[in-house]
């Protein structure tokens, strides 16, 4: 089977400052695409860009905290001013409610505003802005325009991190509600919903904390917790984000695709 192409098209990737983000960024380039690195951090956007760039793709970068409606839509505005068109927008950012030690109660209004504003209003802010860009160039045959969002497992089953799990059964549905409104104009929407990736850099409820890598004991913990018996990758979330804005899938809408190693299927 041939690897999916993106060649001339042109994605909005959010959150490509870092983890799955990044190796998509980098993934969907040498797919062919022109790539769009969205993302709060603007130093960590650069740094995707200039990878893209060494690795002989073409990426440009937008500050942007996708919980701010006009941010978002400065950033589509930006694949259209750069590029002439949108034709993929992955709304990839979330942020973790992990709070050591936490109950679901302790949880302030603060916390709950975060999470919701950055997750579940990041996500429909970036669909939202798409969809009108999409329509706004019309279809091209099949291809309408695709949405990809993350998910996450924490959003189809109970995962002991309550709040941040309700924001992505959100995504999870507003996904699906999309593909359906927005089937008739070609445009298809999906997610991909990754377990545990303990090695990108989930940031806390306050984005900008840097890495540190984990302990091996902590890693092989992780791991155990798949069927497989691996903890994800950024990657294995790019090669499934890929295939979903690729023409690959171009008969699949409305799906939530676990990029599990099995976890939600015990
Ligand atoms: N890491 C995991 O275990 C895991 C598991 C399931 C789902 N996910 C989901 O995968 C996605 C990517 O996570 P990751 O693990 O690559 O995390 P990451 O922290 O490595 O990358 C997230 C990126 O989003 C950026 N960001 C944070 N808030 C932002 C905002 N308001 N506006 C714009 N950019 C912002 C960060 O600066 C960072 O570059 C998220 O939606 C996350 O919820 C992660």
């Amino acid at each position: 089977m041939t690897s999916p192409s993106l060649a001339g098209q042109t994605a909005v990737i959010t959150g490509a400052g870092s983890g799955v983000g990044r190796a998509s960024a980098l993934r969907f380039a040498a797919a062919g695409a022109r790539v769009v690195c969205a993302d709060v951090r603007e130093d960590w956007a650069k740094e995707t860009a200039r990878l893209v760039g060494a690795a002989g793709g073409t990426g440009v970068v937008t500050r942007c905290d996708v919980a701010v409606e006009a941010d978002v839509a400065d950033t589509v505005a930006a694949a259209v001013e750069n590029f002439g068109r949108l034709d993929i927008m992955f709304n990839n950012v979330g942020i973790t409610g992990f709070k050591p030690g936490a109950s679901f109660e302790d949880f302030t209004a603060d916390d709950f505003a975060r999470l919701t504003d950055v997750n579940f209003r990041g996500v429909f802010n970036g669909c939202k802005f798409a969809v009108k860009q999409f329509k706004q160039q019309g279809r091209d045959g099949d291809r309408g325009g695709v949405i990809v969002n993350t998910g996450s497992v924490a959003g189809i089953v109970g995962f002991g991190s309550v709040v941040y799990g309700a924001t992505k059964g959100a995504v999870n549905q507003i996904t699906r509600g999309i593909a359906i409104e927005c089937a008739p104009f070609g445009i298809r929407c999906n997610a991909i919903c990754p377990g545990a990736m303990p090695l990108t850099n989930f940031t806390p409820v306050s984005p900008g904390a840097e890495f540190s890598p984990p302990a091996q004991q902590y890693l092989d913990e992780v791991a155990a917790l798949q069927p497989l018996g691996r903890y994800l990758t950024a990657e294995d979330c790019a090669e499934a984000a890929l295939f979903l804005a690729s023409d690959a899938s171009k008969n699949i809408t409305g799906i939530l695709l676990p990029v599990d190693g099995g976890y939600t299927a015990r």
